[in-house]
């Protein structure tokens, strides 16, 4: 059938005749190819271009099935791997009858895996599948009580009869899709879930959002009643995973890995260690940029702790040297991000013939780069990550945490057997320090700022709330003020703390720090950090404000 056209009635039968050959046929395929894999399940979810997308995949691994966010223009061969034992269908801005509006890929009608449809989601269903959808008469947004009425819904097992939910549609249900019944209406939508018994779902309102309070056991529902799922994806079993599926990427050859000394590359590093062993080679570059003690820290815990191959290379006078004069945050940035390629790439050649380069990519970073929502978004700042493949070098890429979320990561860190204190550190930028100096880059400077930074991370911890915040630190600023100290005049630079609250760093809150804290800080600053003679709080909120200041 062409993209897009609808799924009428008689098709849809036949369509279902066939199901049952091609699942077996699938099956068989399939465990073929995951012999011996510890994750045999997966949801897929596709992106209709809701804000709420990976927040449905986020909740599918809180219940421990393994899922993964994917295009409407999806074709099968690109979603075997998550072993799919269903679908969900996200929410969306467009309208069904939209030209252009996106549509539900062919091959999740012709396997016959249980599909659940979110208010777009939903509306895309009941179109394709033979109903109607017309405009509300009034959109609805926010909370509503729902009421389950007709034949009881199996998503809604052990649920009461009427509870919250949160809604967020203009368009709604005017017909039923031949062979669908509805399960529960609310004051502005006469059909706000629907069924065709126990394998197709729609829900026009979202479960995955934290207002809807029962979302979570809906989902629950679906994915183990109708969808059969066991619930096996687990940080243990994410280990053994993907050592295996590194093993089998990188065959004989060799690996190398930066290490930034951040969680999610110490990660990566220690999975292609299980994996090939002496086959990887990390290198940690200092590219004095760093927190105080961190290049020791790093290469005591690799080095000596993990037994890793580690190289690390000295490098801080060639970065200074290219950030000499450099004022401006993106060219530092530039300059920062190409002093690294240069510095890996003279110490990747010296090591003989590699293959792989493994990266810590997260599954943000591909969400941002992929679903349509981001593809418009400005950009904001380069981010420089440290391990960013140098073009002409022609490794290809083992990333083996491209689909973990951070919090994800982090278990699996635990489950490595790395140092707890390392796996909850807080996110440090690839252009380090450099970013946190305003105005150009200097040894003295960078002296200062990193004694700023380690007053503020020792009195946030003496506070206990270290593990509360995303990001505390320093800023040194280049604004000079006048200040006494003793009997004389002091002239110095104005330093700033910033302690955000976030969740994925897209947004955040500045946090209302304890006065003390913040006046013990302050006081040590001032006393301890020679050139700097006053000290603000930066109460700024992203947006509007970023996190760092450039
Ligand atoms: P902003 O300042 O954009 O930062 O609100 C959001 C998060 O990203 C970190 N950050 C970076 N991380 N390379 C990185 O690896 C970068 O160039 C970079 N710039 C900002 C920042 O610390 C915060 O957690």
């Amino acid at each position: 059938m062409p993209q897009g056209r609808r799924v009428s009635a008689s098709d849809y039968l036949e369509i279902s005749a066939y199901l049952q050959i091609a699942k077996n046929l699938e099956a068989m395929g399939a465990e073929a190819e995951n012999e011996g894999r510890a994750v045999t399940e997966g949801v897929v979810v596709i992106d209709f271009g809701s804000q709420y997308s990976h927040l449905i995949a986020r909740r599918a691994r809180e219940l421990k099935v393994y899922s993964e966010v994917v295009p409407s223009s999806s074709t099968w061969e690109s979603v075997r791997h998550i072993q799919p034992k269903g679908v969900i269908l996200s929410g969306g801005p467009a309208s069904v009858y939209e030209p252009g509006a996106p549509t539900i890929p062919e091959w999740v009608f012709e396997r016959g895996l249980p599909v659940l449809g979110i208010c777009y989601g939903m509306q895309a269903l009941v179109h394709q599948l033979g109903g109607s959808v017309i405009p509300g008469l009034r959109q609805e947004y926010g909370s509503a009580s729902l009421h389950q009425d007709g034949d009881s819904c199996s998503l809604f097992l052990n649920l009461p009869q009427s509870f919250q939910v949160w809604m967020s549609h203009g368009d709604r249900v005017s017909e039923l899709p031949p062979g669908f019944s509805s399960r529960a209406f609310t004051e502005n939508s006469p059909v706000a879930a629907l069924s065709d018994g126990d394998r197709i779902f729609g829900l026009q309102f979202h479960p995955e959002v934290v207002h809807t309070p029962l979302g979570v056991s809906i989902l629950e529902n679906f994915l183990m009643r109708a969808c059969g799922c066991e619930g096996n994806w687990t940080a243990g079993n994410f280990v053994k995973d993907s050592v295996q599926r590194i093993r089998e990427q990188v065959g004989d050859g060799r690996v190398i890995c930066a290490l930034s000394g951040g969680v999610d590359s110490a990660v990566t590093a220690m999975l292609a260690h299980e994996a090939i062993g002496d086959r990887l080679t990390c290198i940690f570059v200092n590219n004095g940029l760093l927190r105080l003690e961190e290049p020791e820290r790093v290469e005591e815990t690799f080095r000596s702790n993990l037994g890793l191959n580690l190289i690390c290379v000295e490098a801080t006078e060639r970065f200074l040297a290219q950030l000499a004069g450099v004022t401006d945050p993106e060219q530092k940035r530039k300059a920062i991000g190409e002093e690294f390629i240069r510095v890996f790439e003279e110490t990747a050649s010296d090591l003989g013939q590699t293959d792989f380069l493994a990266q810590g990519t997260l599954y943000p970073d591909v969400i941002e780069s992929e679903t349509p929502e981001n593809r418009a978004s400005a950009r904001i700042k380069t981010h420089h990550n440290v391990g960013g493949l140098p073009e002409h070098m022609s490794l290809q890429l083992v990333e083996p945490l491209r689909y973990l979320f951070k919090d994800e990561v982090r278990d699996v860190g635990l489950a490595l057997g790395l140092p707890r204190e390392m796996v909850y550190r807080q996110p440090f930028p690839g252009p380090g320090l450099a970013i946190r100096i305003i105005g150009e880059v200097t040894a003295e400077k960078l002296d200062m700022v990193r004694a700023c930074d380690w007053i503020v991370i020792d009195e946030i911890k003496n506070a206990n709330l270290y593990d509360q915040l995303w990001q505390s630190f320093a800023v040194l600023s280049d604004s000079r003020t006048v200040g006494v100290m003793g009997d004389y005049r002091t002239y110095g630079n104005v330093c700033a703390i910033r302690a955000v609250a976030s969740e994925d760093a897209m947004t955040a809150d500045w946090v209302r720090l304890p006065y003390e804290v913040l006046s013990r800080i302050s006081n040590r600053i001032v006393n301890e950090v020679t050139g700097v003679t006053r000290v603000v709080y930066d109460i700024t909120s992203k947006p509007p404000g970023t996190i760092e200041w450039e």
